[in-house]
């Protein structure tokens, strides 16, 4: 089976180096890919746009691909799924009506209040004036979200009334494009975060180990958000009876409330929840894909061949699977970055190190890479490397992790020193 990846982060690396790992995989060709997916042997990158459907299309059906697998969101809220189906191809990921889930936070929020899934209390406007007015109704701290994909930053934690305010401001003013047409104003939730992806035929929801990621940049997750400075799995705080309570509120809720909707789900649906200190949860939001950089830590404990599991979702079999199998053990994940990163960054610094790191027992993931000219893996992104180990325990994957990110260098390397202080405590 030849297959298709699109995207060029950690997360699609790490999907490809999964899905390689089964025998049926015969090669990936990775759409953009980068760094590293040049890197691995039997895959390829190919470089097209994420949204040059009828490009992907031509190639796939040129070159005998049997399966796309589509990781980030924006091609799969602009219909990736719809195209390549109707040209013939075989696509893991939902449609555009499915990835409203997470492309429309008001469209979620409605879902979400109709199939009694626990969720914060929110209000949804189309005008400054309005979600104004009910701001100063309301306790603060609160949450402004714009309704659409904002590559995560169209989310503020608002502290203060003005700061509220500016944040519906910013969003009616199109600080987000279209994202901006509607405004969730939610209530304010405290507690610990953790996503719960689950994989999905449309009938049968399972969910994959629980993860948590780290958002923050600095040390004690404090100063800017990110997309991920590192993660870990399973997260113990989501216990055995926490994750059944989330399999019938929240996954089979959201499953029969897209089929009550006419919405044939087949894919990831990734569900971010806030646990409370008492152990109630609440969903934050959904996201219609493989969550990055959980999937770096959550695929290298995946004993079940992903290849038959996504197999199993696309032809609606997920319910005669075997229950999915993990390696023993906890898996974590640190992240290099490029100094200045989420601010600004240079490129282009040679990176040396991974195969020393590889040796060391971790596995790198490539997120912002690519090969230059030289054939030599420089930086291309902010978030550059995932350095990621598995152990028996949590002590174990990250001393590991941190041991082989030691050996990688680059001009301007900054990552976490305290990734996974949760789970260490
Ligand atoms: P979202 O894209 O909706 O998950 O929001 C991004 C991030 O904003 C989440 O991961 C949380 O850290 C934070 N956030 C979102 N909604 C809330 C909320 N109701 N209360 C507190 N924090 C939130
Ligand atoms: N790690 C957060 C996300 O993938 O949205």
């Amino acid at each position: 089976m030849k297959v298709l990846v699109v995207g060029n982060g950690g997360r699609e690396h790490a999907l490809a180096w999964k899905l390689l790992q089964s025998q049926q995989v015969e090669q990936i060709v990775c759409v953009p890919g980068n760094g590293g997916t040049a890197s691995l042997q039997r895959c390829r990158n190919l470089p097209l746009a994420v949204d040059d459907f009828e490009g992907m299309s031509r190639y796939a059906l040129e070159n005998g691909i049997s399966l796309v697998v589509v990781g980030p969101e924006v091609p799969l809220a602009k219909g990736i799924t719809d195209y390549l189906q109707s040209q013939g191809l075989m696509v893991f990921g939902p449609a555009r009506s499915g990835a409203q889930i997470e492309a429309s936070k008001a469209w979620a929020k409605a879902l979400m209040q109709e199939e009694g899934i626990p969720t914060a209390k929110a209000a949804v406007f189309t005008d400054a004036t309005a979600a104004k007015s009910y701001v100063k109704s309301q306790d603060i701290p609160i949450v402004v979200k714009a309704d659409g994909l904002a590559a995560g930053k169209g989310v503020i934690v608002a502290t203060t009334l003005e700061q509220a305010e500016d944040a519906i401001d910013s969003i009616f003013q199109g600080q987000f494009g279209s994202a901006g047409n509607f405004v969730v104003v939610e209530e304010c939730l405290i507690g610990e975060e953790v996503s719960v992806l689950a994989l999905t035929d449309g009938l049968t929801i399972r969910p994959l180990l629980p993860a948590q990621d780290h958002k923050r940049i600095g040390e004690g997750d404090t100063g800017e958000n990110t997309g991920g400075m590192g993660a870990y799995a399973p997260a113990p705080i989501a216990t055995p009876e926490l994750m059944t309570r989330i399999q019938t509120q929240v996954l089979e809720r959201a499953i029969t409330g897209l089929r009550n909707r006419g919405i044939d789900y087949r894919g990831v649906l990734y569900a971010g929840l806030m646990i409370a200190p008492d152990g109630d949860f609440k969903v934050l939001e959904f996201n219609c894909r493989f969550g990055d950089p959980e999937t770096q830590v959550i695929l290298p404990l995946l004993d079940t061949p992903l290849e038959e599991l996504i197999l199993a979702c696309l032809k609606q079999r997920l319910g005669e699977m075997p229950p999915i199998a993990w390696k023993p053990g906890a898996s974590a994940t640190v992240v290099a970055a490029s100094g200045g990163y989420p601010g600004e960054y240079e490129k282009g610094k040679v990176i040396t190190g991974i195969k020393e790191a590889e040796a060391a027992g971790v596995t790198v993931f490539h997120a912002g890479t690519k090969l230059n000219q030289q054939q030599q893996i420089v930086t291309d992104g902010g978030r550059v490397l995932n350095v990621t180990a598995i152990g028996e325990n949590f002590q174990q994957a990250i001393a590991q992790a941190y041991i082989g990110i030691k050996s990688i260098q680059f001009e301007g390397i900054y990552y976490r020193k305290d990734i996974g202080h949760r789970v260490l405590k």
